[in-house]
């Protein structure tokens, strides 16, 4: 096929690529879903089963809390796996997986089904009713998986916390979600060591209170308290007569509750992502399909943790209503050498990773023997998501681990926006760091602060100006929330709270958040639940966090602390310190440094200048101090 001339490096795709993939003329699909885009959603739509099909594609009478594909009747679930087995794919593999400690176990259709359906069971002699909130705890092991989409075939809603997050954030999450039940595993395998899940709960569920039956899952088998009536085993539970492999399901209405997933924000607590039904369905099958190209006998692996939205719409969902293979791995990616994912990718035959660009920075830094001594012919695709990738981290990956055949596909996308929003597809050229353009039927832009479109290669804000069908509906229980946050600052346009910039062929650069989130390795973190953690610590009375560039993490935290009368500082404080953020919130969250000051920069309205510290840290200029109190 051919391409218009691009300017800068550019990677085209071989004609071999191009000859297989369901999308071939990329600019074809995108003049087509321009003009008509609720259209082209809807012939997507009619590729899926409904039991009763819908009366509009879009109602946005009342934006921006849009409803997509309205009075339809679906259940997710049955998409994922009961139509599957009316057709080849009832024995064909939905899952493998492969334990930190050599495991494997691989479910077919049929069998996942059937797991699905005795969880459910499981959860329904507990009490569980549709629309009630069921909080899930676990590692990357597949009943994770199980009781995800057990929740969706009963109606129930999942809140999902990762399993990297600690006490207090676990807490907060159960108590904001009023979930009924928590599903937890035993103990996590990290590294050879075990992360102890049930213990951390058990600490959690004394700060809230809405828990009545904890789902207990055995991974690790290790010693943990049992609380009597509260707790249950699940293997007991699925053994008994109850949990039989019929489940009824729900029908559920388009715009009834899916999930809700907790992400940082700017302030405060962090927020609880809404996602429903219908559009969500619709949007992560055709973005899945079109992205990483699935075909019948492709193996695909999500290397992300089914706790992070990630998770949820591309190894969860995603796969299985495109009748996937997928691969889970359970550990890191370097236990306990670092080839252990290119093992495995030579050993199950894998086609397409998609990974995070701190974990290839990660395993590029041992050096590419280890990717070397094994056969990875079997890759077909790459992708990566969740921060801007380095140029020389994305040649890396091309070179080393896709012999340069293997199209990377850089996604932009967030919690919220549920699926893929930037993001090439096999057939389109590509620029190392760029996600290229928008998915076909969405239109985004880079604006200024009247909301202008900015010139070629000059920074701006990024928003998405068209509705699209996986877009968050709410802010859980604040809608308030919703509309400040997403909604006013240019009105009618969604604000993502990322800068960007678009080049003169229309690609678009991510260059980082402009709020108070931090990107860690990848993972989202509000500088407000760090600086929580720290000022609950009795030394502690005033803190501020940043994120300060790293080579492997992208960011790294660095924490300035206030102490309270009476505290001396110390190496020894700041490492109590250090590991009390690590307990609270999680040790994704630990920061890299602890300072401790005598005072912060401030607004005159109190407010902490964390761009100031930025600039100090950094030893730039710090810009306009016209607000700064002294
Ligand atoms: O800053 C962007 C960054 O991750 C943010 C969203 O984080 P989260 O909700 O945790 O979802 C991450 C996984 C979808 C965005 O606002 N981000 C995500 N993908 C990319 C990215 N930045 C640059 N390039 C990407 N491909």
């Amino acid at each position: 096929m051919h391409h218009k001339q691009l300017s800068g490096e550019v990677y085209y795709p071989s004609s071999e690529v191009i000859e297989r993939a369901h999308i071939k003329n990329w600019d074809e699909l995108n003049e087509t879903a321009k003009k008509d885009y609720p259209g082209f959603w809807e012939k997507m739509a009619n590729e899926l089963h409904w039991f009763q099909k819908w009366d509009k594609v879009i109602d946005d009478s009342q934006k921006p809390f849009y409803k997509w594909f309205t009075n339809a009747k679906l259940n997710v679930a049955y998409n994922c796996l009961d139509v599957h087995l009316k057709t080849f794919r009832r024995n064909k593999l939905a899952l493998i997986w492969e334990g930190e400690n050599g495991d494997l176990r691989t479910y077919s259709y049929h069998a996942l089904h059937r797991e699905v359906c005795k969880f459910a069971n499981v959860l329904k002699s507990l009490g569980v009713n549709k629309g009630d909130r069921v909080t899930i705890y676990m590692g990357r092991i597949p009943e994770i998986i199980m009781a995800m989409l057990a929740c969706a075939r009963i109606g129930a809603i999942h809140s999902v916390v990762y399993g990297g997050f600690s006490v207090e954030a676990l807490s907060e999450r159960i108590e904001d979600s009023q979930s009924k039940v928590l599903i937890v595993a035993d103990g996590a395998y990290q590294r050879g060591k075990i992360v102890p899940l049930k213990q951390i709960a058990d600490e959690a569920l004394q700060r809230c209170g809405t828990v009545e039956n904890v789902l207990v899952v055995r991974r690790t088998g290790q010693q943990i308290n049992m609380e009597q009536g509260r707790d249950m085993w699940y293997h007991e539970l699925v053994n008994l007569p109850i949990a039989n492999q019929n489940c009824a399901l729900e029908i559920m209405d388009a715009e009834d509750p899916l999930f809700i997933l907790y992400t940082s924000g700017t302030t405060g607590k962090p927020k609880a992502i809404l996602h429903t039904q219908a559009g969500y369905m619709v949007g992560v099958y055709t973005t899945l399909k079109f992205v990483f190209d699935i075909h019948e006998e492709d193996r695909y692996w999500c290397a992300a943790d089914p706790g992070w939205i990630t998770g949820h719409s591309y190894i969860v969902y995603g796969p299985l209503l495109n009748g996937a293979t997928s691969f889970l791995y359970e550990g890191a990616p370097n236990y306990p050498y670092p080839n252990r994912w290119w093992q495995m990718i030579e050993k199950y035959g894998i086609n397409i990773l998609y990974t995070a660009p701190t974990a290839i920075r990660g395993l590029m830094r041992f050096g590419e023997s280890w990717v070397l001594r094994h056969d990875l012919s079997s890759l077909r695709l790459l992708g990566t998501v969740g921060e801007p990738i380095n140029p020389e981290a994305w040649r890396w990956y091309y070179k080393v681990v896709g012999k340069e055949k293997c199209p990377i596909m850089d996604t932009w996308w967030q919690t919220e926006t549920g699926m893929f929003m930037i993001t090439p597809m096999p057939s389109v050229p590509l620029k190392p760091g760029s996600g290229t353009r928008p998915f076909p039927g969405i239109e985004m832009d880079v604006v200024d602060e009247n909301g202008n479109s900015v010139k070629p290669n000059e920074e701006g804000y990024l928003v998405i100006k068209t509705p699209w069908p996986a877009m968050l509906r709410t802010v859980y229980k604040d809608p308030e929330r919703y509309v400040n946050q997403y909604w006013s600052r240019f009105d009618g346009w969604y604000l993502t709270g990322d800068s960007a910039k678009k080049d003169e062929d229309g690609y678009f650069w991510i260059i980082g958040r402009v709020d108070d989130v931090i990107k860690v390795s990848g993972y989202r973190l509000g500088t407000a639940e760090i600086e929580s953690a720290l000022v609950s610590h009795p030394a502690v009375a005033e803190a501020a966090a940043i994120g300060l560039p790293h080579e492997v993490k992208g960011n790294a935290i660095y924490a300035y602390v206030i102490l309270r009368n009476g505290f001396e500082k110390s190496s020894q404080l700041a490492e109590e310190l250090r590991q009390h953020v690590a307990h609270e919130v999680g040790p994704i969250a630990k920061p890299e440094h602890i300072e401790f000051v005598d005072s912060l920069p401030k607004t005159r309205s109190g407010k902490i200048m964390r761009r100031v510290l930025k600039a100090r840290a950094l030893g730039q200029d710090p810009g306009n101090l016209s607000t700064l109190e002294e």
